[in-house]
């Protein structure tokens, strides 16, 4: 029995266990790899903030991807219907699947603005180009102000929209295979440019040597946040694709490929931001606009600049485009799971809520500059309540979900079944970092980072 009918099943097993990968992937490895990771690195003071955010993602973020796998691969539904199959008699545990369902129509009022920014770097690197690397700061300031951010931002939502009606999602997913390789290519190239101005190396410092005194309480929690946003985590992403996975996935081997490659991106980002940032003499804190100020100064220091600028926001704006789909495909699925409604219809509803909501986040940083909720542009505001309220609540709604009420051996059983290690030791770590580090560490720093113990 041995090789007569073992081969073929574990030839197909691979490309199944690619094609898995590569659509989990190419939903983490999104605008918040680059343009998310760097800007709030800066913010927090760089290397502690980084390690700390390494801490996270190992510690917590890991064990509660592993958390929704289960729950998705054996509720084998949308979030909502997942939860509602495995606790059929206990109404609550509805609740994180609802978060799941509201969190990605968050995430979409603003995400699409920064998508939008990378379109029109695309425009600004051909046409702008003297201005944008000369005076970066400017050049963004006045580009993000502009209202024609509405414009970018509806076609980033319109073509999103459009790749999931045309049901060319496959089509994308082949195409990023080639395109994102490309990307981490074109990373590299300015990683090694970077490295090498003259200066750059306050920016390795930086970035790898960490300074406690720069890390607030509130930092530690914004890399707690990070870590589930950058991973797509808590946003239905992963339940829903465990949902769809073939049954022999090896999960164990998926789960370290894809957090892997996720952090290696925001890695290498960082290598080709801050050596940047310090060589052309821009603020590590500058905020939001980081990566769109720092990376033409760079590409300007290359031969044939302009055009690997272009390609670059391209690239990044594809990357964006794989997220988008990724996350715009839960609201949808839910509309046409739960109220039957036509894929036309829910797609249309969905992108003109987005739009409309878009317009004050693609205002924030222009006309409606000065109009705060709580202190913070409306931007800031939609970032922020995702990021530091809704996905480590959603977190830990899964985690006590787990040990609650699916139970952790059997979540591990389900994490562990096809693996050919079954010694893997994600597998080994799980149960104890999702009982105790997880859920402990997510209440503390929450409590630490909005000031309850202060
Ligand atoms: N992981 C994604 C990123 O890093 C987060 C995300 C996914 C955001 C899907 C929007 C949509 O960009």
């Amino acid at each position: 029995w041995l090789s007569g009918d073992k081969e073929p099943e574990k030839r197909e097993n691979f490309t199944s266990q690619l094609g898995f990968i590569l659509v989990t992937v190419s939903s983490a490895v999104g605008l918040g790899n680059i343009w998310r990771f760097s800007y709030i690195t800066g913010v927090n003071g760089g290397g502690a903030f980084l390690l700390i955010y390494m801490l996270c993602v190992l510690f917590v973020a890991m064990p509660i991807m592993i958390a929704e796998f289960s729950i998705g691969r054996k509720g084998k539904m949308s979030p909502v219907g997942s939860f509602k199959k495995l606790a059929p008699d206990k109404r609550y545990w509805i609740i994180p699947g609802i978060l799941s369902v509201l969190t990605p129509l968050i995430i979409m009022i603003y995400y699409p603005v920064v998508s939008g920014w990378a379109l029109g770097y695309v425009f600004e690197s051909i046409f702008n180009w003297g201005p944008i690397t000369s005076d970066p700061s400017t050049a963004f300031s006045v580009f993000s102000a502009a209202p024609t951010s509405i414009l970018f931002t509806a076609a980033a939502l319109i073509m999103t929209a459009g790749v999931l009606l045309g049901g060319v999602t496959k089509g994308i997913e082949k195409s990023s295979k080639i395109l994102m390789p490309v990307l981490f290519l074109l990373l590299l190239i300015l990683v090694l440019r970077s490295l090498t101005l003259p200066g750059s190396f306050e920016g390795v410092k930086f970035l790898f040597v960490p300074d406690f005194t720069k890390l607030t309480l509130r930092g530690v929690l914004d890399a707690l946040g990070h870590s589930f946003y950058s991973l797509s985590l808590g946003m239905g992403i992963i339940i829903t694709y465990a949902s769809y996975m073939k049954k022999e996935t090896d999960l164990p081997k998926a789960t370290a490929s894809i957090i892997t490659l996720d952090t290696a991106v925001a890695l290498l980002s960082g290598l080709a931001i801050f050596p940047a940032v310090f060589a052309l003499g821009i603020n590590p804190a500058e905020g939001a606009g980081l990566a769109f100020i720092t990376l033409p100064g760079a590409f300007a220091q290359i031969p044939a600049g302009q055009f690997f600028s272009i390609t670059f926001f391209l690239l990044l704006f594809i990357a964006a485009l794989t997220s988008m789909i990724s996350i715009m495909q839960i609201p949808l699925s839910f509309l046409e799971e739960e109220y039957k409604m036509k894929k036309k219809t829910a797609l249309m509803l969905i992108t003109a809520f987005l739009i409309i909501a878009g317009v004050p986040a693609a205002l924030s940083f222009g006309p409606m500059s000065d109009v705060l909720i709580f202190g913070n542009t409306f931007f800031d505001a939609t970032d922020k309540f995702v990021n530091i309220v809704l996905l480590p609540i959603t977190g830990l709604l899964c985690t006590l979900f787990v040990i609650f009420h699916l139970g952790i051996k059997n979540s591990k059983q389900i994490f562990m079944e096809g693996a050919e290690n079954q010694n893997s030791i994600l597998g080994k770590i799980y149960p104890f970092s999702i009982r105790y580090i997880a859920p402990i560490a997510i209440v503390l720093i929450m409590l630490n980072g909005f000031g309850f113990f202060n």
